[in-house]
Parts: C-alpha cells; structure tokens; sequence
C-alpha cells in the first residue's frame, strides 16, 4: 500500500524543483516576476503529479515527463490569473497572496498569464527534442492546445461567465464544468499516459477516469466555496454566491452536490478497472481530491 501523504509531500517537491529550474533560465523582467509570483505561490500542483501518476502506473518514471508535467501547471496558473481578472471572477486573493492583477496590476497580469501558456508550449516543444520522444511531443501538443483552447477550458470559462445570474440544467452545469476544469485534468492524465507509451484502450481508460474526476473535482470546488473559509482556501470563500455562479450546489444543495461528486468519484474508479495494471496509486489519488479541505 502505498503512503499517499508522503506520495504527495514527495512529488511536489520534486515538481516545485523542476518548475524553478525552468523559470530561472527567464531573464529578469517585470512579466517574468509576475509570472514566478503567481507560480510560486504554492498551489497543490495536482494536475502534474496526475501526469507523473499515470505514467509510473503504467511503468514510467522518466525525468522528462516532468516537461509535460510542467506545462500543465504553466497553463494551469495562467487560467487561474486570467480567472481572477475584474473582467473575470473580479478575486482578490489567490493561493494564499493577493492576486497577481492587485500587485502588479491588470495589464502585467495579463501579460504574465499569455507568457505561461506560451512557456508551456515552449516547454513541449524541449520535451519533443529529447531521444525517442518526438512523436509522443506531438501527440501531447495535440492534446494540450485542444484542451486549453476554445473548445476546452477557454471555452468552459466563457459559458461560466455567460451562466452568471442565470438558472442552468444540470446538462449545462456538467457542460461547463468538464470543459473548464475536467479538460485540463484529462489532459493531465491522458499525456502522462501518452509520454508512457499508452495503448488506445489504456488512453481511453485513463481519460474516462479523468473526465469524471475533473466534474468532480469542480463540484468540491463549488462545495469549498460554501462551506470553508478564505484562511483555509488562500481564495475568497463564498464568492460564487456573490457572483450568481451557476454550480451544482446552487442547483441542487449542498448534500446532493456531494453525493454526485461521490458517484463521479465511483466511475472515475470503475474507468481504472480497464487498465491492465496496478491502479492503487491513481484509486489513491482519487480519493485524496474528492475528499480535500483545500
Ligand atoms: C483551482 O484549482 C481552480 C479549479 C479548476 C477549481 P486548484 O484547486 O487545483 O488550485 P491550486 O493549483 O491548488 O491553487
Ligand atoms: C476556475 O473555476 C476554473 C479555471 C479554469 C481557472 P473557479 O472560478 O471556480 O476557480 P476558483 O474557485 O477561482 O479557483
Ligand atoms: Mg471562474
Ligand atoms: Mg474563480
Ligand atoms: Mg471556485
């Protein structure tokens, strides 16, 4: 059994260290300390331990899928400062600081969150140019510009700020949800099973478990913003209520929001019973979103 805590504590660090290496190769500048200021803030950078997660359950612990485990929390901490901007979720606290707009003011934030995307790509495009990996740095591009784009997150991002005030079906809620947090997770997880050497059926798999884990990891999200408090968030509790946000717990209430992130939780786990492997590791890591306090 594996101690997912220290899994965890380990990673992290390990992925904090790789992120510090390929920021210190930027030469100093006003974006690029916005952009450090932002990343360094210490989120729980789940989608790239989700990256190197998938890849060592299927047998890969190769130091350059930390590449792609990087881009993803590039373009990850570009959404969440774009998310904050007054035209977006107008938030003033992120990851435990004040938001990157509020210290370095709209425009550099701006800047900063487009530099991130842009390094992320960057960062593929090395990936791509070690041994052996080209073909799998296509193939990760692929997934991570249709992901990140229009008819991903951006795209969820726009129908989040388009349901603002408004009564949505549950269809649209579970729509808006898989398009602005499930696409980035599943990418997540699908590129470290890409950068792994994946079969189709086990991308499958390992996508079908994403896709319900990121609805999930939405409705938690939703559900902390009820029920916790900003000291323990490092994000403003209870703001979507202020913004008419159009949840699953606006929607339904709380208990029954977090029954269905249960039941997500349930299929993400069955999608694993494709896999022909030892899952422990991604059950684990399941488990450990569904049930967080932060
Ligand atoms: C916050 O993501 C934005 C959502 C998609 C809900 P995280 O909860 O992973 O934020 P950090 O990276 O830990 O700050
Ligand atoms: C954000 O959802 C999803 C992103 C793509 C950044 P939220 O707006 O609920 O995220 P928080 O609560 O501000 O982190
Ligand atoms: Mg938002
Ligand atoms: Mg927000
Ligand atoms: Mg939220």
């Amino acid at each position: 059994m594996i101690d997912i805590d220290l899994y965890l504590e380990k990673e992290k660090e390990r992925i904090n260290r790789a992120l510090e290496e390929r920021m210190s190769l930027l030469s100093a500048s006003e974006v690029a300390g916005a952009m450090r200021y932002s990343l360094q803030a210490g989120g729980k950078r789940l989608r790239p331990i989700l990256t190197l997660a998938a890849a060592r359950t299927l047998g890969s612990e190769d130091d350059s899928i930390l590449d792609v485990a990087c881009a993803l929390e590039f373009i990850h901490t570009y959404s969440l400062i774009h998310d904050d901007l007054p035209a977006m979720d107008d938030s003033e606290l992120r990851r435990g600081r004040p938001t990157c707009h509020l210290v370095y003011g709209e425009a550099i934030a701006i800047l900063a969150g487009d530099a991130l995307l842009t390094l992320a790509f960057e960062t593929l495009a090395n990936y791509g140019c070690r041994d052996g990996c080209q073909g799998r740095a296509i193939k990760i591009m692929a997934e991570f510009s249709a992901a990140a784009g229009v008819e991903g997150m951006i795209g969820g991002q726009a129908l989040d700020l388009k349901a603002e005030g408004r009564d949505l079906l549950l269809s649209e809620i579970e729509e808006i949800n898989l398009l602005k947090t499930g696409a980035l997770l599943k990418t997540a997880v699908v590129c470290g099973g890409i950068a792994a050497g994946a079969s189709k059926q086990q991308l499958t798999a390992l996508g079908c478990y994403a896709s319900h884990l990121g609805n999930a990891f939405q409705i938690i999200d939703d559900l902390l913003d009820y029920s916790s408090t900003a000291e323990e968030l490092g994000k403003p509790a209870g703001a979507d209520q202020i913004r008419s946000k159009a949840t699953y717990p606006a929607l339904l209430g709380t208990e029954k929001a977090r029954k269905r992130a249960e039941a997500l939780y349930s299929e993400a786990l069955s999608a694993l019973n494709k896999l022909d492997c030892s899952t422990d590791l991604l059950q684990s890591l399941a488990k450990k979103l569904i049930y967080r306090s932060r």
